[in-house]
């Protein structure tokens, strides 16, 4: 039988367990934008609770590329303190740490905007760059990779979708042509640095014409071929139709996925109770299950699950943190 506490092989990581965390505005910064003593020991709870591995919140390269008024970047002041500091805490007791990169608009030198069709030859060269710029830096402050974040509806989620990339060069058209801009970059990664690569991918567009199942599949399936290291599933929004649904809406398509690659794949979103979690991981593929909220709720909450043998997590899924951009839970006071 298999269980969320397993220790497991993830890559070329030992995991505590099969549990991710996965990414959360920090936010919480003073000090002339360092970040503040809560989010060390938010960090210093998750690590020592049995987690197995951590994604951190999302960095874009560029301090102009908001998406939120007070979203991060990796070019601030503080960052390699700040993340050294994290990391440490993570290795201290031995749980890896990915680093997220998202584009949420991509500057390509002339436009603030550009969008992808727009893109030029150079504006993708450019954005390859900052990509290794960053897995660089990533890698400066003890991370032990990166994630790109590919799915939502961030910029590389657009580039690579057929609702937005109408490109008729070799970065537009078929399902490789589209995904180009990213596996160039997953080799960039392996070439310079040797990271772990994770790739967080929509499992659908539910727009007309947008990225469907069938395909995103065999976008996946080029990333494993291609270098890619780990893959996590999401959806477009982060919608309330999913935290709905009877049955976990992604479970389907991992277990597929699962079966066809073999690099890790991460069900993710609205995983609540440690009952499920553990029929979900005996009765299909999955192996490794992510989980956002229950840490805004309640940083250790693990410990506590591993301690009785199972637990629920306290969230209501009242969706405060989201709607407001912070790791902090608006139901509870502590
Ligand atoms: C406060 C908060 C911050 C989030 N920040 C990020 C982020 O930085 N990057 C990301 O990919 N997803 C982010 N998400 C989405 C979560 O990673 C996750 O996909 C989503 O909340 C569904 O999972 P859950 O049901 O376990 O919370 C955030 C979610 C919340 C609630
Ligand atoms: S604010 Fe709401 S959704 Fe967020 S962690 Fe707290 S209970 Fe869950």
């Amino acid at each position: 039988m298999k269980d969320i506490f397993d220790k497991c092989k993830f890559g070329e990581f030992n995991l505590n367990s099969r549990i991710i965390r996965t990414g959360a505005w920090e936010r919480q910064t003073e000090d002339g934008g360092f970040l503040s003593e809560e989010v060390f020991d938010r960090y210093e709870k998750m690590a020592k609770s049995g987690v197995g591995l951590i994604l951190s919140e999302m960095f874009a390269f560029d301090p102009k590329d908001r998406f939120y008024e007070y979203s991060t970047n990796i070019n601030y002041r503080g960052f390699i303190k700040d993340y050294k500091q994290i990391t440490d805490i993570c290795h201290n007791h031995d749980v890896p740490i990915l680093g997220q990169l998202a584009f949420f608009y991509f500057d390509d030198g002339d436009n603030q905007k550009a969008e992808p069709n727009d893109l030029t030859i150079e504006g993708i060269r450019k954005l390859q760059a900052e990509v290794i710029m960053v897995a660089k830096k990533f890698s400066f402050a003890g991370f032990d990779g990166i994630q790109i974040n590919m799915g939502n509806n961030f910029y590389l989620s657009r580039f690579t979708n057929p609702y937005f990339n109408q490109r008729e060069d070799k970065y537009g058209g078929n399902t490789l042509n589209r995904l180009r801009i990213v596996l160039e970059i997953i080799q960039l990664i392996k070439k310079s640095i040797g990271f772990h690569v994770s790739c967080r991918i929509n499992i659908e567009d539910v727009r007309n014409g947008g990225l469907t199942q069938e395909e995103s599949m065999k976008m996946a399936k080029l990333l494993a071929e291609n270098g890619a290291d780990s893959i996590q599933i999401t959806g477009r929004t982060i919608s309330m139709k999913y935290d709905a649904a009877e049955k976990h809406v992604f479970l389907d398509y991992a277990n597929k996925l699962a079966e066809e690659i073999d690099i890790p794949v991460i069900l993710a979103g609205n995983l609540r109770d440690m009952k499920t979690m553990n029929n979900i991981l005996n009765s299909s593929n999955v192996e490794f299950m992510s989980l956002s909220k229950p840490f805004v709720a309640e940083a250790d909450f693990l410990a506590e699950w591993k301690e009785n043998g199972e637990g629920t997590s306290r969230c209501k899924g009242c969706n405060n943190c989201y709607s407001k951009k912070e790791s902090r839970c608006f139901q509870y006071e502590d």
